[in-house]
C-alpha cells in the first residue's frame, strides 16, 4: 500500500524543526516507517539549488527565477526521494512543499497563483500532500523567535509586510482546503502545540 505524504508548513519562527521531530517519533511509535525530508532541498542537487535560493548575494533574483528554482528542486526531490518512498509504503514527512510556494512566491512576491498551479500540475502530476499541518503564529512573534537564530538568509531578511502576505496566503489555502489542512496554534507553549499535533495524528494514523 502507498504510504502517506504529510507536509509541515508555516512562516518564519513557528517551530517547524522541533515539531517535525515530534511527528516523526509519534508516527514511528505507531509502527510506520517514516522518511523525513525538506524543501527546498532533500537531495544532493536540491540542496545545491537551496543554497542558490537562500544566498543573500543573489539580490537580483527575479521572482520567476526563484519560482522555477523551487520547482526544479522539487522535481528532483519527487523523482529521487518522495515518490520512491511512497511507493515502498513509507510515510513521507516533508518540511515545506508547494503550499510554501503559493505562500512565499504567490503571497509574498505576488506571482499569480494560476502560474504556480500550472507548474504544480506539470511537475507533480497527481502528487499532492495527504495531510498538511500549518503551524500558525502572529508574524511579529515568529520573526522575533527567528531573529534569535543564525544570520538571516535571503527570505528572512524580507520586510515584515512580506511575512504578513505569506501568513495570509497560508491561511487562505487552509480555508480553501479544510479536508487536507489542519491549522495548529503555534503561539502556545511547545507541550500544548505537540498535544494538538498528537491529537490530529492519533486520528489520522489510525484511519
Ligand atoms: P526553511 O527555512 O523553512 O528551511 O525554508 C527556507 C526558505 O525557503 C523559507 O524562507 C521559505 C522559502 N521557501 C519558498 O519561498 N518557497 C518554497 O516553495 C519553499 C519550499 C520554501
Amino acid at each position: 500500500m502507498r504510504g502517506r505524504f504529510i507536509t509541515i508548513e508555516g512562516a518564519e519562527g513557528v517551530g517547524k524543526t522541533s515539531n517535525i521531530e515530534f511527528v516523526r517519533q509519534f508516527l514511528q511509535a505507531t509502527g510506520k516507517t517514516v522518511a523525513v525530508t525538506r524543501e527546498p532541498g532533500g537531495t544532493e542537487l536540491g540542496e545545491k539549488i537551496r543554497s542558490l535560493l537562500l544566498d543573500r548575494e543573489n539580490v537580483d533574483m527575479a521572482s520567476d527565477t526563484e519560482l522555477l528554482l523551487m520547482f526544479a528542486a522539487r522535481a528532483q526531490h519527487i523523482y529521487e526521494v518522495i515518490q520512491p518512498a511512497l511507493d515502498r509504503g513509507h510515510w513521507v514527512l516533508c518540511d515545506r512543499f508547494t503550499d510554501a510556494t503559493f505562500a512565499y512566491q504567490g503571497g509574498g512576491r505576488g506571482v499569480a497563483a494560476e502560474r504556480i498551479a500550472v507548474l504544480e500540475s506539470w511537475v507533480q502530476r497527481e502528487l499532492r500532500p495527504d495531510l498538511t499541518l500549518l503551524l500558525d503564529l502572529p508574524v511579529e512573534l515568529g520573526l522575533q523567535r527567528a531573529a534569535n537564530r543564525s544570520e538571516p538568509d535571503r527570505f528572512e531578511q524580507e520586510r515584515v509586510d512580506f511575512f504578513h502576505r505569506v501568513r495570509e496566503a497560508y491561511l487562505q489555502r487552509a480555508s480553501d482546503e479544510p479536508d487536507r489542512f489542519v491549522v495548529i496554534d503555534a503561539g502556545r507553549d511547545l507541550k500544548s502545540v505537540q498535544h494538538q499535533i498528537g491529537d490530529v495524528l492519533q486520528e489520522y494514523a489510525a484511519a
